[in-house]
């Protein structure tokens, strides 16, 4: 047979299949009835059997479940047991006001509030020298109250002072329906009181997707250049210098990257992440964060693919100080140098509030005295479930390591190397990314995420 008639007897064998099954399409039936516009439903034999009234029908998970996907399981069978209960975390005291002036009735005016704070590095800022600070915000509020606070007292307008509030509760915060004992409590009506601003993220986003958030925000708000910083941080201006504050220092650094003598840049680093000034156009220029790469290890792919980039991204010490606490001080309101507080941390009380600042670091990374990691004042509030959006505070950290271990993995993979030192790599380029080989050996059930 030539092709040319096999093709015609194909065809002819399709044509009478399909007469075929339009003639029989009522054996092939559908489980419902397609209505074309106008027409009447017709009472055939092909209607479902009659429901039983809406309020008894089996709900939507399991009845799904039975009708699709168990069908083999036996309808008698036991219900599957619930495991047994985990013993209960250990109880945590409650934690208290950590700025008790900002819950005065009558509230204080910012004017009293602020009368402390060096203004002179304000003055001769207009709106386009402005250098919105972005601190992002999921949990803990006495640690961002006292972050933010302490960037004030350090010379920074509270009106350039953008708390991103990361929470994933919408409007709960905005509306007051959360309370201080639960981890993802923020005031807005006390962060408005310092003069300072809240942005709302839509939904709870990982560290990688609230950069790209920071960046759609500069984006939308023609903000060439911002910064960022970390919310467990205590800043103070350069103690020995009365004419210079941090904000001050910054900004001075910011004026000589905008200056033609400058290199190309896309970060800027002050304790190396800490406190980050971002150049928005050039990280939106490779694609900004890779959100695959949640949280540790997506820093280094991003400052690795901007170097390869050819972005110069330098670190300058000496701004100020940055401390990296875990812990608040005892009155917030103290590092305002308001009326009636003193600096005082853990009940001891400090003449010298820098001082005070490396002895609350110190307790952050000295591990000896109580055996608490770095990261565990994340998980000091265990209140609020029975407010709107509540979530385990355990489970939640539970989950947020693991979505740390899997990120790691994701670079790992990207990259064919476990560890921040891809950069060391001969010849490795950002093309080179999700092309190469592994370099290390899998272990059998071995620590798999150790580097
Ligand atoms: C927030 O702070 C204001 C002012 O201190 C206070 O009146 C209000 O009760 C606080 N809101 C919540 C939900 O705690
Ligand atoms: C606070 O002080 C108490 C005793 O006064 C001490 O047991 C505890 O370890 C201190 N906590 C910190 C974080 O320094």
């Amino acid at each position: 047979m030539t092709s040319r008639s096999r093709y015609r007897l194909l065809f002819a064998i399709s044509c009478v299949l399909f007469i075929y099954s339009f003639l029989n399409h009522h054996k092939f039936p559908l489980h419902f009835d397609v209505l074309w516009p106008g027409q009447q439903q017709s009472s055939s034999s092909r209607r479902p059997p009659p429901q039983p009234p809406i309020e008894e029908r089996q709900q939507v998970p399991l009845a799904s479940l039975e009708s699709s996907f168990f069908t083999w399981s036996d309808p008698d069978a036991p219900p599957l047991p619930k495991p047994p209960y985990k013993p209960d975390p250990e109880p945590s005291l409650p934690i208290p006001d950590p700025f008790p002036l900002l819950s005065d009735y009558p509230p204080p005016s910012r004017k009293f509030l602020l009368q402390n704070v060096p203004k002179q590095s304000w003055k001769g800022h207009s709106k386009k020298g402005e250098a919105p600070l972005l601190i992002g915000f999921t949990r803990n509020w006495p640690l961002l109250l006292q972050c933010v606070t302490s960037y004030i007292a350090a010379g920074w307008p509270p009106s350039s002072i953008y708390v991103v509030e990361n929470t994933g509760t919408m409007f709960s915060n905005r509306l007051g329906r959360l309370t201080l004992q639960n981890p993802f409590y923020l005031n807005h009506t006390q962060l408005g009181m310092l003069g300072v601003n809240v942005i709302i993220t839509p939904t709870l986003l990982t560290f990688a997707q609230l950069q790209n958030f920071y960046l759609w925000t500069a984006l939308n708000r023609n903000w060439d250049y911002f910064f960022w910083s970390h919310q467990d941080l205590l800043v103070f201006s350069p103690p020995n210098d009365p004419s210079s504050t941090l904000y001050s220092n910054v900004l001075s650094v910011l004026q000589y990257l905008q200056s033609p003598a400058a290199p190309k840049w896309a970060h800027h680093f002050f304790a190396y992440d800490h406190l980050t000034l971002v150049n928005l156009h050039a990280v939106l220029s490779v694609g900004g964060w890779d959100t695959h790469i949640p949280f540790y290890s997506t820093d280094c792919d991003m400052y690795t693919r901007l170097m390869w980039a050819g972005f110069w991204q330098g670190e300058t010490p000496d701004v100020g100080l940055i401390f990296d606490v875990k812990t608040p001080v005892d009155d917030v309101g103290a590092l305002l140098a308001l009326p009636g507080t003193i600096p005082s941390f853990n009940g001891t009380v400090y003449e010298d509030v820098v001082e005070m600042g490396e002895t609350m670091q110190e307790v952050k990374y000295n591990h000896g005295s109580d055996n608490s990691g770095r990261n565990t004042w994340q998980l000091r509030q265990r209140g609020g479930g029975d407010e709107p959006f509540y979530r385990d505070p355990v489970g939640f950290e539970t989950g947020t390591q693991m979505m740390i271990d899997l990120g790691r993995r994701v670079f790992a993979e990207k990259w064919g190397h476990r560890g921040c030192d891809i950069a060391l790599m001969e010849g490795i380029r950002g093309e080179d990314a999700w092309r190469l080989e592994r370099d290390w050996e899998e272990e059998d059930g071995g620590e798999e995420d150790s580097w």
